[in-house]
């Protein structure tokens, strides 16, 4: 068998560091690994397959679209992309939408979109304001928004107007705001930050915040979008209306796809502003188109709810009877189990060996984001491997 980890090791720009698995094949909640063992996916891409791997509706509409038009260059006119963005415009809160090919991407031209509103509406107000501990990608933009220095600092000097506040923290937001301030740009859940749901009364601050002040409310909907919190965009739970939201991952379950979304106000791109060569691309658009349609056609968002309540009370259910458990935290399928102590990277690894693919979202805490197609009985399972893990490493 090929040692594919030394491969790695001889040929390919190490940026991070991967679990001790080669995985060759997967199918509704499980990978295979090179040498036949099965896991479940309870990682999920992290939080990409939202129909879970190769679902026969994705595969269908890939394998469709790529005998009729893989790819033609957006000087023209193509009708997946086109039917996509009616879709996800009728059923949000938004009237426009690009398309790129990831998550960085999208939030890279949110970031442009608003610093052009600023220029045009707010006499040069550039300065954008996210949260520390927030994830917003690797771009240069995107990792200088992003609240996690280690993540920007080998690439300074940074773009300047990035500035950072606590989380779910309405003064910290109000006191950073100058004249200079265009836009705010907030994950409605941390997901990289370690699964941190903000209080109820958050946002709708955050939103007559940003009213009062003439302020652009983005949301980074690349993880908790796409139903992984339960509604199509987490925001529709959440009591408000952004005016920009960024979407990736569960959009196209697998297959490269990012989208910004804006409402007609603040949606100020004119021709030569911004383009991307594959960005919403034929291949990319009829495969998110065939993930949103089944999607919305299932009613996901309900599944959603009903087994991400039912994950949440199996993990809670662990407390009584592991002291080193603290809480569940999260929302939907995006879940976090936190611990007393830094375990994560120890359970992580015993999860794996016992053929359950969890991630140490931090030190002290394990997320779980499985595909949001996991049946009750895959959860009952994945909870049983994560028990007899914590209980060995605590
Ligand atoms: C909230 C959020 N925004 C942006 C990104 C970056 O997306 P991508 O890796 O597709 O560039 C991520 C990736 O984890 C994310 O979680």
């Amino acid at each position: 068998m090929t040692d594919w980890k030394a491969v790695e090791s001889r040929v390919f720009m190490t940026t991070g560091r991967r679990m001790p698995v080669v995985v060759v094949r997967g199918a509704g909640t499980r990978v295979w690994d090179d040498a036949g063992k099965a896991y479940l996916d309870f990682f999920g891409g992290p939080a990409v397959h939202s129909l879970g791997h190769c679902h026969p509706v994705l595969v269908k509409a890939i394998e469709e679209q790529a005998r009729t038009l893989i790819h033609v260059s957006n000087a023209v006119y193509s009708v997946p992309q086109l039917q996509l963005a009616e879709l996800l415009i009728a059923n949000s809160c938004f009237d426009r939408v690009y398309f790129g090919n990831s998550g960085a991407e999208a939030n890279e031209a949110a970031i442009k979109l608003a610093r052009k509103w600023g220029k045009e509406r707010k006499g040069g107000a550039f300065e954008i304001i996210s949260a520390v501990d927030s994830f917003h990608g690797r771009t240069l933009a995107s990792v200088t928004a992003t609240g996690t220095d280690r993540y920007s600092a080998p690439f300074a000097p940074l773009p300047p107007g990035f500035l950072h506040v606590p989380f779910n923290d309405i003064e910290a937001l109000q006191q950073a705001t100058t004249a200079q301030t265009c836009a705010v740009l907030l994950e409605p859940v941390q997901g990289e930050g370690g699964v941190v749901v903000p209080n109820p009364s958050y946002f709708p601050a955050v939103r007559k915040w940003c009213d009062d002040n003439d302020i652009l409310l983005m949301v980074d909907e690349v993880q908790t979008g796409m139903c992984r919190t339960g509604p199509l965009f987490a925001y529709q739970g959440m009591g408000f209306e952004p005016d920009v939201m960024t979407l990736a991952k569960g959009l196209g379950s697998g297959v490269p796809i990012g989208a910004i979304l804006a409402k007609e106000e603040c949606s100020v791109f004119t021709p030569g502003d911004h383009g991307s060569t594959y960005g919403g691309n034929p291949l990319a658009t009829a495969a998110a188109l065939a993930v949103t349609r089944y999607m919305l056609e299932t009613d996901l968002p309900a599944r959603v709810e009903k087994t991400g309540g039912y994950l949440w009370r199996k993990l809670e259910s662990l407390k009584p009877k592991l002291p080193v458990v603290t809480g569940v935290r999260g929302k939907g399928l995006l879940l976090a189990v936190g611990l007393s102590s830094d375990l994560a990277e120890k359970v992580v690894l015993d999860c794996l060996a016992n053929g359950l693919i969890v991630n140490n979202v931090r030190p002290n805490a394990v997320r779980l984001a499985p595909p949001l197609v996991v049946s009750e009985a895959e959860c009952d399972e994945a909870v049983s491997i994560l028990e007899g893990a914590i209980s060995r490493a605590a």
